[in-house]
C-alpha cells in the first residue's frame, strides 16, 4: 500500500519520541522511504543512531552538516516528501508551526511542504487542554494539516489523562487512511464555484452579498488533494488560490458566471455551486457614474439567471450536481425543494442562524441531503474540514 511513498517524520522534544522507532519499521514494512527531521532538544529523547540504522538515511538536524559543511535542503525536502507526519509534536513547535516560526530544519521544512502534513501530539493533559495549544491546534487545522489526537491514559508525568501520542499502528492506519483517500477523485474533472457575483449599478457601484469564497475555495483544495483536476469558477474575493494546480476562472456578474459554467460543464464530472450568485441585477446598467446632486430613489432589477437550475435541466446521467442552499426559516423544506426543482444529487445546507456558520467566517455548520433521502447533520468545524465530508458524500452517492 506505501510502496515507494516518500515519508517524512518530524520529532521534537517529547518522551513520546520513543514510539518512533516502531512507527519506522512500520513504515518501512509497508514499503515506505522515511526520512526523520529532528528538532536540536529531541535528540535528548531518542538517538540520531537508532533512527538512522532503522530508515536507512541519515537523520537531518541542524541545516548545515556540521562535518562536511553541506547544506540540508528544506526546499528539497518538502518537495520530495509525499507525507510529512510531525510525531510526537510538542505545545511548543504546535504554537511554531501555527504562527509561522521557521528557527529549525524541520520548521521550515513544514513551511515548505507540498504534500500533506500530519501532526500527532503528545504532551501533559493541561498543556493539551491550555486554549493556545487549542489555537495552535485549531489554525492548522484549518491550514487543512490533519491531527491524529492524542489519547487518553497514563502520561509521563504521572498524570492520568489526555495527551498520549497515538499507538504507532494507530498511526500507520491513519497514513494508510490519506494516502487511500488522496486517489478518491483521481482523473475526474471538477467543476466548483465560490464567491459572490458583483451585478453593476454604474462603473462603480454594484449589487453583491457578503459571501467571502471560503467555503469554495476549501472545497476545491480539498478536491486537489484528492487528486481531481478543478476549475474554480470565482467571484471577486480577496482570497488567494488554494493550489497551483486549480484552474481559476475569474468573473464579477451572475451572467459571466453562468458562461463560464455552461463552457466547462459538459467535461466536467461533478459541479459543486458553492457561490452566493445574486439573485438580482440591475435592468440597466448606468455606463457614466451616477452623481448624488441627480439622486435616485429606484433601481429597477431583474432576476439572474439561476445557473444551478439550468445545470440541473442539462445534467446527464453520469454526471453529480452540487447546491448549497443558504436559508433563515423553513430551512430543511426550502432546502428540499430546491435539491428537487434544480435536479440536484446532493445539497449542503448553511443555516444563518447557527453561530460562526455562514459568510466570512473560517467555520461552517452544515446538513447535507441527498436525492437518496439521506440527511447528514454534522457540527461546527473549519470550513477545509466541511469540505472534506462534502466530498465525502459525493464519494458515496456516485457509487
Ligand atoms: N444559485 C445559482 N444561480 C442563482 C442563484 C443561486 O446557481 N442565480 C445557486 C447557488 O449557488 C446555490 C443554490 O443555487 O448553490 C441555492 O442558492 P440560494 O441563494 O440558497 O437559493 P436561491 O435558489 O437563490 O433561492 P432563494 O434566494 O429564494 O432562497
Amino acid at each position: 500500500m506505501l510502496t515507494g511513498k516518500k515519508i517524512i517524520i518530524g520529532i521534537t522534544a517529547s518522551i513520546a519520541a520513543y514510539k518512533i522507532p516502531f512507527v519506522i519499521r512500520l513504515l518501512k514494512k509497508a514499503g515506505a522511504e522515511v526520512q526523520i527531521i529532528m528538532t536540536p532538544s529531541a535528540v535528548d529523547f531518542v538517538t540520531p543512531l537508532t533512527l538512522a540504522t532503522l530508515t536507512e538515511r541519515p537523520v537531518l538536524i541542524d541545516f548545515f552538516d556540521k562535518k562536511d559543511g553541506a547544506w540540508s535542503s528544506h526546499i528539497e525536502l518538502g518537495i520530495w516528501a509525499d507525507l510529512l507526519l510531525i510525531a510526537p509534536v510538542s505545545a511548543n513547535t504546535l504554537a511554531k508551526m501555527a504562527t509561522g516560526v521557521a528557527d529549525n530544519l524541520l520548521l521550515t521544512t513544514v513551511l515548505s511542504a507540498r504534500c500533506p502534513v500530519l501532526f500527532a501530539p503528545a504532551m501533559d493533559l493541561d498543556m493539551y487542554k491550555h486554549p493556545t495549544t487549542k489555537a495552535s491546534v485549531d489554525r492548522l487545522l484549518s491550514f487543512g494539516y490533519k491531527q491524529i489526537k492524542p489519547v487518553e491514559g497514563e502520561l509521563a508525568s504521572g498524570l492520568m489523562g489526555c495527551g498520549r501520542m497515538e499507538e504507532p499502528e494507530n498511526i500507520l492506519q491513519v497514513i494508510e487512511g490519506i494516502f487511500t483517500e488522496q486517489l478518491s477523485f483521481t482523473g475526474k474533472k471538477v467543476l466548483i464555484t465560490a464567491g459572490p457575483t458583483h451585478e453593476a449599478i454604474d462603473p462603480v457601484r454594484y449589487i453583491g452579498n457578503h459571501s467571502s469564497g471560503k467555503m469554495g475555495y476549501e472545497i476545491a483544495k480539498a478536491m486537489v488533494n484528492q487528486g481531481a483536476d478543478v476549475v474554480l469558477v470565482s467571484g471577486p474575493t480577496s482570497l488567494n488560490i488554494p493550489d497551483s494546480k486549480i484552474e481559476l476562472l475569474k468573473v464579477t456578474s451572475a451572467s459571466e458566471m453562468h458562461r463560464a459554467c455552461m463552457t466547462v460543464y459538459p467535461e466536467a464530472d461533478i459541479t459543486i455551486m458553492a457561490a452566493a450568485v445574486a439573485d438580482f441585477s440591475p435592468a440597466n446598467v448606468v455606463s457614466n457614474k451616477l452623481k448624488k446632486e441627480k439622486g435616485f430613489k429606484t433601481i429597477d432589477v431583474v432576476p439572474t439567471i439561476d445557473i444551478l437550475a439550468d445545470l440541473g435541466k442539462n445534467k446527464s446521467d453520469k454526471q453529480i450536481l452540487v447546491g448549497f442552499a443558504l436559508e433563515t426559516d423553513n430551512e430543511k423544506q426550502n432546502a428540499l425543494k430546491k435539491l428537487n426543482n434544480k435536479n440536484l444529487d446532493i445539497i449542503v445546507l448553511n443555516s444563518m442562524t447557527d453561530k460562526g456558520a455562514g459568510f466570512g467566517y473560517d467555520t461552517n455548520k452544515v446538513t447535507i441531503i441527498t436525492k437518496n433521502g439521506d440527511e447528514l447533520i454534522f457540527g461546527l468545524k473549519p470550513k477545509y474540514e466541511v469540505a472534506q465530508d462534502i466530498l465525502t458524500v459525493i464519494k458515496k452517492v456516485s457509487k
